[in-house]
């Protein structure tokens, strides 16, 4: 479906869950953020009627997210529920990667594609002060676990913040050197925790790309999403750059989410959103039209670098 603006609009991002078993600092406070109930969040069912129907409407892709999405219990069945719709041609799922030992097998099996891991750090004391909780090796084992069972292509976050890990440039060009990973730098955003710091943490992608000898870029096609992508000579992988703060990528935008409470939020910066949980659960109004409404909602672009507008949600509610 197009939006007002002519975009196809074919990528769901699904968020199962608020809850995350990480507090990195630049997106949960150290207590972590009031959780929402049970009864508040959407069940797998009311999740899979959403998903279904906007598959129906030419939804092709769909994302799971979070928080964190492998701490829900059933995501496993949730899954290979979601895998069977016909006419869905990609299914992934943005994690931390703590659980992935234990998923990575039963995730694929299920019939997930592909795995985006959030990763800031390699250094095993640095990860465990910007997750506040995290264990590197396990989130690395996990990795080396996804590959072997072919959940392929592997793409590796990277937010990039001054004074915190941007000496480890570097090194993650030196793992794509050996592994055929995707890192990509992203730009730090302005939202939840990182409101507050983000002035004096953050860096851009043009200034990380000139710290970076050799890149050759890659023709840029929809298929690899919002990041703009390089090779390096020798390397295994290849490194993107997701610059939503100095280059947004809104011209082409090509999704809506769904939040864990039941939202349907036409664009990660702007606070309107419709409530799709309500008409479930009240059967009073046609799903499909609520996907259309959000569709059609979606705003030209986001103004972030213009105006400060406060989000009513934190990262780990939208997912990204
Ligand atoms: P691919 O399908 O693999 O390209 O996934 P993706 O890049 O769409 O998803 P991912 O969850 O890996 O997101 C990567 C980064 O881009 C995250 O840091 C998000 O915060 C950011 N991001 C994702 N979607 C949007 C968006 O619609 N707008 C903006 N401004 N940033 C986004
Ligand atoms: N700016 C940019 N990226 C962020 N993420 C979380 N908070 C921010 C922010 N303020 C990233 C995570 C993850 C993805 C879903 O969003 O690192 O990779
Ligand atoms: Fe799309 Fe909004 Fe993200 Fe821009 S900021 S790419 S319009 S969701």
């Amino acid at each position: 479906m197009k939006d007002k603006w002519l975009r196809d609009i074919e990528y769901l991002r699904v968020s199962v869950t608020d809850r995350c078993n990480l507090r990195c600092f630049y997106c949960m406070p150290d207590e972590g953020v009031s959780k929402l109930s049970h009864d508040e969040i959407l069940s797998f069912e009311e999740c899979y009627k959403v998903i279904k129907a906007a598959v129906e409407l030419g939804i092709k892709k769909v994302r799971i997210t979070g928080g964190e999405p492998l701490v829900r219990l059933g995501i496993v069945d949730f899954i290979s529920k979601i895998a069977k719709l016909p006419g869905l041609e990609d299914i992934a799922m943005t994690t931390n990667g703590m659980l992935l030992e234990k998923y990575a097998e039963d995730l694929k099996k299920a019939g997930l594609k592909r795995l985006n891991i959030s990763l800031d750090t390699l250094k095993e004391e640095k990860f465990y002060q910007i997750t506040r909780k995290g264990d590197l090796n396990q989130v690395l084992r996990g990795i080396e676990l996804a590959e072997k069972v072919g959940l392929f292509p592997i793409k590796i976050n990277t937010v990039i913040m001054k004074g915190i890990n941007d000496d480890e440039i570097q090194d993650f060009i030196n793992l794509i050197m050996q592994k055929p990973y995707e890192v990509r730098f992203i730009e730090l955003m302005p939202m939840g925790e990182a409101q507050d710091i983000e002035k004096e943490r953050f860096i851009s992608n043009k200034e990380v790309m000139a710290t970076i000898p050799g890149l050759i870029p890659m023709i840029k096609s929809d298929e690899l999403g919002p990041a703009n992508y390089y090779q390096l000579l020798g390397a295994k992988g290849k490194v993107g750059f997701i610059s939503p703060m100095s280059n947004h990528f809104c011209k082409s935008c090509n999704r809506i989410r769904l939040t864990a409470d039941g939202k349907l939020r036409p664009c990660l910066h702007s606070n309107f959103e419709i409530d799709i949980k309500e008409a479930i659960r009240n059967h009073n109004k046609d799903i499909k039209e609520l996907i259309r409404d959000a569709i059609l909602a979606k705003p030209e672009r986001h103004y972030l670098n213009e105006k400060r507008e406060s989000s009513i949600r934190n990262m780990n509610q939208i997912g990204g």
